[in-house]
């Protein structure tokens, strides 16, 4: 019988300022049980030869918890954004269909399947998405959360800052300010915290300015993608709301 292969077609670029060496290279790697498109990369890295026999550079990509936790090998697989870690072979090519594999396009490239995620870092600084502790030990325990309010904070803190919600995003680009969905929703994350709330004020201001939560075009592409399902519309709304009135009331803070 003849040995099932996996046929991958992968978009290639050597480098980030090499926009001329774009182009599809097309590969045939032994199957495996169980195999994901990580699997299929690692196959082709083995043997970094084009299905028409032409030896090429192993393709690069990223991977790291190979278990949809780290988010680092986001990548666009048929034309999706999501995880090669948990994108199986069976599912995509039960008949052995071409897989198409992309990197996404929101973030900088760096070199074939691999780009920069470090905006999303630099937003969630930006924001402040952290709760503030230091020095607070002497103070003793902190505010209780209640059951209720840690069981919507538990689908917000799934998140893995793995780019999907922006690569599907109308208003995100490389070149636009907007945070996107993922940063709303951390701001939501931490200012529902008892202790994180007490430093609302300034993630919300952070998303007052330009390129914050009042861009979104309210399309709905970043919820129908997350791979977690955070519930990304009720954050998108919950924080407009804080916004609008910190915006109207906000001076009697002052
Ligand atoms: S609702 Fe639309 S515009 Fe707003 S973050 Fe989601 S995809 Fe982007
Ligand atoms: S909100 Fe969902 S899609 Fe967006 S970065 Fe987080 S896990 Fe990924
Ligand atoms: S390797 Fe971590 S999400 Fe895929």
């Amino acid at each position: 019988m003849a040995e099932r292969l996996v046929h991958l077609k992968v978009l290639r670029q050597d480098g980030p300022d090499k926009p001329e060496t774009r182009r599809w290279e097309e590969f045939k790697v032994p199957y495996l049980p169980q195999m994901n498109v990580v699997a299929a990369l690692q196959q082709i890295q083995k043997r970094p030869k084009t299905h028409d026999g032409k030896e090429v550079a192993p393709v690069a990509w990223e991977a790291s918890c190979l278990e949809e936790i780290c988010g680092s090998c986001t990548m666009v697989i048929n034309g999706r954004a999501r995880q090669a870690c948990s994108a199986l072979v069976d599912a995509l090519a039960p008949n052995g269909e071409v897989i198409t594999v992309e990197p996404m396009t929101k973030f900088p490239l760096l070199r074939d399947l691999q780009v920069d995620r470090q905006r999303m870092f630099d937003n969630l600084k930006k924001v402040k998405a952290w709760v503030f502790l230091d020095g607070t030990h002497e103070l003793g325990p902190g505010p209780r959360e209640s059951p209720g309010a840690q069981e919507v904070r538990y689908a917000l803190s799934k998140c893995m800052t793995c780019g999907c919600c922006l690569e599907a995003c109308p208003q995100f680009a490389q070149d636009v300010p907007f945070v996107g969905a993922q940063i709303i929703s951390q701001v939501r994350l931490f200012n529902l915290h008892p202790s994180g709330a007490m430093n609302a004020g300034e993630r919300l201001d952070a998303l007052m300015t330009d390129g914050g939560v009042a861009d979104c075009g309210k399309a709905q592409n970043c919820v129908e993608v997350c791979p977690k399902e955070i519930p990304l519309i009720d954050s998108i709304a919950s924080v407009s709301r804080e916004t609008t009135k910190r915006l109207l009331f906000g001076w009697l803070l002052k």
